[in-house]
């Protein structure tokens, strides 16, 4: 019976690939939630924070370049994670559907991913935005900022900074998306467990 269900999934998997993007504030719990939902529904998981971060541990070009904008909680320059991001997409070949996390955080990266996507005869089809504001962005990055080594999570007024870039440049990004009906609020407040849920079933009521 899952040989017939998995060779159904294949035959229509052009059908069925789903592409969220996972939007929010620092500190929303994007990177949290993208992981769960990868376990369930075997998305591929973009996060154009960890790319940057991996491109800096190896100590290439673009990483160390990345690490002066990253430090101080500001955005690293559109044309170098807008040609990461398509690397990436075209590196992972055929798959379930992307979650892409911490991307797209300006409307040209919006406008470019679409245009990736329509090339690959794709497109996103929801929008999840964790709402959590400033006070409890703050505490998580602080509280994580303790242990992880993470310098852009250990320092407050780099993470109030990071808090209004999202005002200033990426809350826009949804009004990009919003007259496609696509965007949906869901409160990032409150137990791990409970907001995968509410994620899911927005997933799930994909047509
Ligand atoms: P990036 O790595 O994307 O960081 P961010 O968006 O600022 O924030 P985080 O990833 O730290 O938060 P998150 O929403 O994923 O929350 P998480 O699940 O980790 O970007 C870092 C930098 O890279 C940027 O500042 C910029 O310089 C650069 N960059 C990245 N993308 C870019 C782009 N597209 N364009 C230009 N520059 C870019 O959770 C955070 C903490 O909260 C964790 O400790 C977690 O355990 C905890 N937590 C999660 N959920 C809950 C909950 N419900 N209750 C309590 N605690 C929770």
């Amino acid at each position: 019976m899952s040989f017939i269900i998995e060779w159904f999934n294949r035959l229509f998997k052009k059908t069925r690939m789903q592409n969220i993007i996972l939007f929010g504030p620092p500190g929303s719990g994007k990177g949290t939630q993208a992981t769960r939902l990868v376990e369930k529904y075997k998305f591929v998981h973009l996060s154009t924070g960890d790319l940057l971060r991996s491109e800096r541990k190896r100590e290439t070009k673009l990483g160390i370049e990345a690490q002066k904008f990253m430090v101080k909680g500001e955005l690293v320059p559109d044309s170098v994670v807008i040609g990461m991001i398509e690397s990436a997409v075209q590196e992972a070949g055929d798959v379930t559907g992307f979650i892409f996390d911490g991307y797209p955080r300006t409307v040209p990266q919006a406008e470019a991913l679409d245009a990736l996507l329509a090339s690959n005869e794709m497109s996103i089809d929801r929008v999840l935005v964790l709402d959590v504001n400033e006070e409890e962005s703050t505490k998580r990055l602080l509280d994580r900022g303790k242990t992880s080594n993470r310098k852009d999570d250990q320092d407050e007024s780099v993470i109030r900074g990071r808090y209004k870039v999202y005002l200033d440049y990426t809350v826009e990004v949804a009004g990009y998306y919003e007259p496609k009906g696509i965007v949906v609020n869901i409160p990032g407040e409150g137990a791990i467990e409970e907001i995968t849920e509410l994620l899911a079933s927005e997933i799930e009521a994909i047509a």
